[in-house]
């Protein structure tokens, strides 16, 4: 079986350097008694330009889908040109041509899953996404294990390379927001339209597809809470740091019954805890049955060769599966009730600046509307405020309402 890879970016071209350019030991997979190669390789790569330089190997570049859906010889698809429409309609084309797909696209999964596996079905193909989260953490194969005993209740990790190396940064060098971004892109630890890394879209499309699959229902980008974290700033990390927290970006889901919570958000961890710890690119993501408990992943979540481990061993399962062997089916049919935030409690932190006189009264009293207040220090011309503990639809309510007069605030949940 021949194998066509769609996009030569950063992931495409490690995994091309994993099957075709003998990088790791892929190739030993398929070595036969008398040590004569004969592992699979990429032959055909799509790329919108034709000149691109795969080296002295097999691969050719073509432009035209056409080269690869109809070419009988190709039975898999790597599909890691990103994006949403293009990406969609050649997977789409690739399982109706029966033709094997496995794609790093969160987007295209996270949108279409159920349409997505109907059609590998229908065609007696396999889609794998392994890559689609976590970079190389293989949480989805993990998940799929621990839901053949477990009812799984809650997910909940660091699923951003990209914001967990600004927050890192941020904290090691009490370095400002926009500086650590800008750091972030020269060094392509963010891309150059930042937007869907912290504003916590990336995040809720994985949160999306993980909770899919556990909570065994459809759930969508759009049904998860999310808000971004570009509201941090340099006072923040170091206040938190003063009362012993460090700030992380955190996808979190909760099913109760049939009640589904999600959240996406800046929240503190206390510095000693294992979130606090998981830095830079590195991911960590919970999950928790009801028979194994809290099971913990970590690994690097993002990065050229980690993703590329991920696709590759989607790769390799699909290689070795027998003929006859049927691939495993996901239910994604149950009807969950989008039950919003409350379940999520804690203590507040709340930063804002005062920029008129009666800010620090206005902050103060939309606190004391919802919550206590614990700890009040007023600095110059900013407030922090620790409430006490409070649910977190009421407290996203008041801080709603606060912004309108007093619009720059910051304010993370507390994870005791
Ligand atoms: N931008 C993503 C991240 C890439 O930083 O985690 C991996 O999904």
């Amino acid at each position: 079986m021949n194998i066509a890879l769609l996009g030569h970016g950063t992931i495409g071209s490690g995994v091309y350097e994993l099957i075709n350019l003998n990088k790791g030991k892929f190739s030993g997979n398929f070595t036969d008694i008398e040590n004569r190669r004969s592992s699979p390789v990429i032959t055909k790569v799509l790329e919108r330009d034709a000149s691109k330089d795969l080296g002295d190997t097999v691969g050719k570049v073509v432009t035209d889908p056409k080269e690869i859906l109809e070419d009988d010889s190709i039975g898999l698809v790597v599909a890691l040109m990103g994006g949403m429409d293009f990406e969609y309609e050649m997977i789409k084309a690739c399982l109706k041509a029966k033709k094997h797909v496995v794609t790093a696209n969160k987007a295209v999964i996270s949108e279409y899953f159920q349409e997505l596996l109907n059609l590998a079905e229908e065609n007696g193909v396999v889609l794998r996404y392994e890559a689609s989260v976590g970079g190389g953490i293989p949480i989805i194969g993990s998940l799929k294990e621990e839901m053949k005993i477990n009812r799984v209740t809650e997910i909940k990790g660091i699923l951003n390379g990209t914001t967990n190396f600004i927050l890192s940064k941020m904290t090691e060098e009490g370095a400002d927001f926009a500086d650590t971004l800008a750091l972030a892109q020269s060094i392509g630890f963010a891309e150059a339209d930042p937007t869907a890394d912290v504003e916590g879209y990336d995040v809720s499309r994985k949160l999306s597809i993980l909770s899919s699959m556990a909570y065994e229902s459809i759930i969508r980008d759009e049904d998860v809470y999310k808000r971004g974290m570009t509201d941090v700033r340099a006072v923040d990390i170091e206040m938190t740091g003063s009362l012993g927290y460090t700030i992380k970006y955190l996808g979190h889901s909760i099913l109760e019954e049939n009640d589904l919570y999600t959240t996406v958000e800046p929240v503190l961890f206390k510095e000693a805890s294992i979130m606090s710890n998981v830095n830079s690119e590195f991911n960590i993501i919970s999950i928790t049955g009801d028979i194994i408990g809290e099971l913990q992943f970590y690994g690097k979540g993002a990065g050229k060769d980690a993703t590329a481990n991920a696709v590759v061993g989607d790769v390799l399962y699909i290689l070795n599966m027998d003929a006859d062997r049927k691939p495993e089916s996901l239910r994604l049919g149950r009807n969950l009730n989008k039950a919003g935030t409350s379940i999520f409690k804690g203590k507040y932190y709340l930063r804002a600046n005062l920029v008129k006189q009666e800010d620090l009264d206005r902050v103060l009293a939309a606190v004391e509307t919802v919550a206590d207040r614990k700890t009040v220090i007023v600095n110059e011309d900013k407030v922090f405020v620790v409430t006490s503990v409070i649910a977190a639809d009421r407290f996203n309510e008041m801080t709603e309402l606060l912004q309108k007069e007093v619009p720059e605030i910051f304010y993370a949940r507390i994870y005791e």
